[in-house]
């Protein structure tokens, strides 16, 4: 009987905790969740000797995969995977996937939250501004930009996208603006939302030659990784442009610098929670475990990213 792990610092909501066990019950899976656990150790023993694993945002280390002894599959119960080690996990022929689209409703739902409770300076009572006719870029076009055009458009944005992997007609379909040079969507637009995943080539991307093109009084929301962001440039582009805020969905390690200075032109959620809603949960968790099973029961590597 296969064994799994469901290791989650940031447990899953309850819903969907039932449901993944309905998932595994059904297929006559072993597992068992190790939620909220504080440091690796944990994780290292519990992870000794099950065939598989489902994770959020938790750190698979080369630590972690060499106390692996069984272990056949990670799946990443989200979109971005750079909480995994892949190099550590392939050379164990460990197979590692994501549930790409499953949560991302849930994060493009959170980026016009924030721009509203920004928008309406944080609900204090005094007169703000409308997202209407305002324009939004959208910086990489995948499932969560994607959802958050058809959103903004709700909002009676206009909607604008630069993305070099996605067909430019692909974006075109949608009603979205398509941009060929980042800089200059960054400098045509009200609001702009990454949705860059965390890698060697973004990291830090997101700088101050970047930065420095948007309007004065330009918004950035940020639900994709803080690691893209270049933090010390970020602290100049909020000196230069008096009316620049910056929103983002965990606070960047400056946050301190930032609030000192900054007051009222800035946001950041107490925790990551892009994908903190039962619905993404359950889509996410359920995806997992489902993924798993093919995987063992068919050879089944859909979505498998190493
Ligand atoms: C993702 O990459 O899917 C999101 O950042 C969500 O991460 P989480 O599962 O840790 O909330």
């Amino acid at each position: 009987m296969p064994k799994v792990l469901i290791a989650t610092v940031k447990p899953f909501a309850k819903a969907a905790v039932e449901q993944i066990k309905s998932v595994f019950d059904n297929a006559g899976y072993e597992y068992r969740f190790l939620e909220k656990y504080e440091g690796e150790g944990e994780l290292l023993t519990a992870v000794k000797d099950v065939d598989a694993m489902i994770i959020r945002s938790d750190k698979v280390t080369p630590a972690v995969i060499d106390a692996a002894q069984n272990l056949k599959i990670v799946v990443r119960a989200g979109a971005g995977y750079d909480n995994v080690n892949l190099e550590a996990a392939a050379a164990k022929g460990i197979t590692v996937m994501n549930t790409p689209g499953q949560n991302s409703n849930a994060v493009a739902e959170l980026v016009l939250g924030m721009m509203v409770f920004q928008a309406r300076n944080h609900f204090n009572g005094t007169s703000g501004t409308e997202l209407k006719g305002k324009k939004i870029g959208i910086h990489a076009y995948g499932n969560v930009g994607k959802n958050v055009a058809r959103i903004a458009k709700g909002f009676g944005m206009s909607v604008a996208a630069f993305d070099p992997f996605v067909p430019k007609e692909a974006m075109e379909a949608d009603g979205v603006q398509v941009f060929d040079k980042v800089e200059e969507m960054y400098a045509d637009c009200d609001y702009v939302s990454l949705h860059i995943p965390a890698n060697q080539h973004t990291i830090k991307s997101i700088n101050h030659a970047l930065l420095s093109n948007m309007k004065d009084h330009a918004v950035l929301i940020n639900t994709a990784r803080k690691e893209v962001i270049d933090e010390e440039d970020i602290v100049k582009v909020f000196e230069e442009k008096p009316g620049f805020q910056y929103l983002s969905d965990v606070a960047p390690d400056n946050k301190a610098v930032i609030a000192e200075k900054f007051e009222g032109r800035f946001f950041f959620t107490p925790k990551k929670m892009g994908a903190q809603t039962a619905e993404a949960n359950i889509n996410a968790g359920k995806a997992a475990a489902n993924q798993i099973i093919g995987f063992i029961e068919k050879g089944d590597a859909t979505f498998k990213v190493n």
